[in-house]
C-alpha cells in the first residue's frame, strides 16, 4: 500500500541575537567569532525572518521537521538557552529533529551542557533503541517517523579558531551502518542527517566533514534514501552512486537569511515529499522561501529527486 509522509528540512539559523558574552567566556575564537558576527553576519541572520519560516513550515504541516544544526553562533550559554526555547516553539521533541552543527560544538564550554539542552530533540525512541542506535552515547539517534527511519548523526567538534572541520569518528561510522541495515531489513525509507556535506569536495578548505570519505563508502555500500545536511547555506542537490542506487544529498540555505550574501540565498527550507513503498519511493523537493522583492514566503522550485 501506498504511503505519503512529508519531511520539512531546515538548518543554520543562527540565532540573535548573541547575549551574555562576559569575560568568563572570553577565549581567541569566541573573540573572533564575535567580532566576525558583529562586522557580517549579524545584517544577514534575523530572528524575524526564522520565526516568518517556521511559520510557514507549521502552515504546511509536515509529519516532521529535521533542523541541520547551526542554531547559534559561539557557543554561549545564554545562546543555549535561547535556542532550547526556539526549539520549543517549533515543536515537541518528538516531532522536531536536530543535530548539531560546528558553531553549537564550538570551543570548550567547561560544565556547562552546552548542546545537552537540546536534547529530547536529539534522542532516539524506543524503535531506534531496538535497532541499532547507540545506547551508551547520544550519535548516532535513530528515530522512526511513520514509513521512515530518520538517523541522526554528530559531525560537530571543538576546533581552533578560523577552522569549522567536523568528524565523525570510526564509533559512529560502524553505528551508521548498523542503523540503516536494520532500517533496511524494517522495509523503511532511510533518512540521513549531518551538518557537514558527507562527500569530499563540497566545501572550502578548513571547513569540510574531515572523514567525509569514510562516511561516504559507508553510505555507498549500506544505501540510504536520502541524507540532509548543512553548514554550506546553499541550496545544493548532489549525489552519491550506493551500490543498490543514487542517494540524494540534499543541502539547504539558512532558514534566518534577510539577505543573500555572496552565493548564500535568501531564507529558505525544503519540504520533501515521500510517496510509495519499500522498493519503490518517489521523493519530491519543493524548496519554499524569500525571493527578492518579495516579503512573503513562496515556492522557489520542485524536482523529483534521483
Ligand atoms: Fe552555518
Ligand atoms: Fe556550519
Amino acid at each position: 500500500m501506498s504511503t505519503t509522509f512529508t519531511l520539512a528540512h531546515l538548518s543554520d539559523v543562527h540565532l540573535s541575537p548573541i547575549v551574555g558574552f562576559t569575560p568568563r567566556h572570553w577565549n581567541a575564537k569566541r573573540a573572533l567569532g564575535f567580532i566576525n558576527w558583529q562586522r557580517k553576519r549579524r545584517f544577514v541572520h534575523r530572528r524575524s525572518v526564522a520565526d516568518q519560516i517556521v511559520a510557514d513550515v507549521k502552515a504546511q504541516a509536515p509529519g516532521h521537521v529535521a533542523i541541520s544544526g547551526d542554531l547559534i553562533n559561539i557557543g554561549l550559554p545564554a545562546e543555549y538557552e535561547a535556542a532550547a526555547l526556539w526549539l520549543k516553539s517549533v515543536g515537541a521533541g518528538k516531532d522536531v529533529s536536530v543535530v548539531p552543527g560546528n558553531h553549537d560544538i564550538y570551543t570548550p564550554i567547561g560544565s556547562d551542557p552546552g548542546v545537552a539542552r537540546w536534547a529530547a530533540h536529539m534522542t532516539s525512541d524506543d524503535w531506534g533503541l531496538a535497532h541499532g542506535a547507540a545506547s551508551d552515547r547520544p550519535f548516532p539517534y535513530v528515530r522512526r517517523l511513520g514509513p521512515l527511519a530518520l538517523v541522526g548523526l554528530n559531525s560537530a567538534v571543538e576546533t581552533p579558531p578560523g577552522i569549522a572541520t567536523g568528524r565523525v569518528g570510526a564509533d559512529q561510522l560502524a553505528a551508521v551502518a548498523r542503523c540503516l541495515a536494520q532500517s533496511a531489513q524494517a522495509g523503511l525509507y532511510r533518512v540521513v542527517m549531518i551538518h557537514h556535506p558527507p562527500l569530499p569536495g563540497l566545501t572550502r578548505p578548513h571547513h569540510e566533514l574531515l572523514d567525509a570519505a569514510e562516511l561516504a563508502a559507508v553510505l555507498a555500500s549500506t544505501g540510504a534514501n536520502l541524507v540532509l545536511h548543512g553548514h554550506t547555506h546553499l541550496a545544493t542537490v548532489n549525489t552519491l552512486a550506493g551500490l543498490r542506487g543514487p542517494i540524494p544529498i540534499v543541502g539547504v540555505g539558512s532558514a534566518s537569511a534577510a539577505r543573500s550574501r555572496g552565493t548564500e540565498p535568501l531564507a529558505q527550507y525544503n519540504l520533501l515529499r515521500i510517496t510509495g513503498q519499500p522498493g519503490s519511493w518517489q521523493t519530491t523537493l519543493t524548496r519554499r522561501g524569500l525571493r527578492v522583492g518579495s516579503a512573503h514566503i513562496v515556492d522557489l522550485d520542485t524536482r523529483v529527486l534521483p
